[in-house]
C-alpha cells in the first residue's frame, strides 16, 4: 500500500506529487493567508501534505492508523530535519489533541466513513480547533459517490493495492437509495493458489444539504465552497467550515 501511496504513475492511494504540490500552495494562500500556522491532517497518510507544510514552517501534526505510512512520515521528517507530530491510531479512537488552526481530511476520506463516526469527527475536529479555526474537508461529490455503482468487471494485475502478487480481481458495485451510500465489492483470486479474499468499501454521498448539516450540528458555523481547489477529479471538492 506504501508503495501506492508513493507511485508517481498513478493518483490511486495518494494523488501525485504535482498535484499535492499544487494543493498545498493552495491551502497556505487561501486557508492559512500565508500566516505560520498549527496544522492537523487527518488520515494523513505517508504525510506527503505534512511534509511539505513542514518545510513551509508550519507546526504540522497528523494521525492514520497505517503502521507503513506513519514510519514513513516518521522517516522522512528525520532525514529533512523536520518537526513533525505523526500519531498511530484511527481517527474514531485517537484524542486529537489540539489548539489548531486548521484540521485536514482530505481525498474523500470522509466519505468512507459511516455517518456516526463521520460526526464524531466532525466534533473532535471542532474541539481541537483554537477559535477562528477552520477545517477542510475534500469530500467526493454525491454524483462520484453514486457513480462508482459501476457494472461488474474483470482485470489482471501483478501488484495492486489489493496484492503484492499476481492476482485477477472481479469488481461489483452497487447503489443503495435507502442509506444513500456505494458499495464496492472487490474479489482478488490469487494467480497461483487460486485463494479469493474479499473486500468492501462503503461510501457515504452526501447531499449539499446534509453535508452542511452535518457540519453545523458538530460545531461548525459558516460552511464555504473551496473555489480555485484543483483535485484532478470533478468528483472531489474542496469544503471549508470555520469553528463555531
Ligand atoms: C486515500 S488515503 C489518503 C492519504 C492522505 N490523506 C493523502 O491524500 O496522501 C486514506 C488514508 O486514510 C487512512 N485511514 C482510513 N481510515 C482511517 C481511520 N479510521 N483512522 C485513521 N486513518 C484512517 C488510511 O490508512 C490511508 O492512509
Amino acid at each position: 500500500m506504501l508503495q501506492e501511496h508513493l507511485s508517481q504513475a498513478h493518483d490511486a492511494a495518494s494523488r501525485r506529487f504535482q498535484l499535492i504540490d499544487g494543493q498545498v500552495a493552495w491551502i497556505e494562500r487561501n486557508v492559512l493567508r500565508d500566516k505560520k500556522s498549527r496544522v492537523l491532517d487527518l488520515a494523513c497518510g505517508p504525510g506527503l501534505y505534512m511534509q511539505r507544510l513542514a518545510r513551509s514552517g508550519h507546526t504540522v501534526s497528523g494521525i492514520d492508523f497505517s503502521p507503513a505510512s506513519v514510519q514513513y512520515a516518521r522517516a522522512e521528517a528525520k532525514r529533512e530535519g523536520l518537526e513533525m507530530d505523526v500519531v498511530e491510531g484511527d481517527l474514531r479512537q485517537t484524542p486529537f489533541g489540539g489548539p489548531f488552526d486548521l484540521v485536514t481530511l482530505l481525498f474523500g476520506e470522509l466519505n468512507v466513513f459511516r455517518p456516526v463516526d463521520a460526526r464524531l469527527i466532525a466534533a473532535k475536529a471542532a474541539e481541537s480547533l483554537a477559535a477562528g479555526g477552520k477545517l477542510l474537508l475534500e469530500v467526493s461529490t454525491a454524483d462520484a459517490v453514486r457513480a462508482k455503482a459501476t457494472p461488474p468487471r474483470w482485470y489482471a494485475m501483478s501488484c495492486d493495492i489489493w496484492s503484492d502478487r499476481p492476482h485477477v480481481v472481479l469488481q461489483d458495485a452497487a447503489w443503495d437509495e435507502a442509506t444513500y451510500t456505494s458499495t464496492v465489492r472487490y474479489y482478488v483470486i490469487d494467480a497461483e493458489t487460486n485463494v479469493v479474499e474479499c473486500s468492501a468499501v462503503t461510501y457515504q454521498a452526501y447531499s449539499d444539504a446534509s453535508l452542511r448539516e452535518l457540519l453545523r450540528a458538530n460545531g461548525f458555523a459558516g460552511v464555504f465552497a473551496g473555489k480555485g481547489w484543483k483535485s484532478g477529479d470533478a468528483g472531489l471538492l474542496a469544503v471549508v467550515a470555520e469553528r463555531a
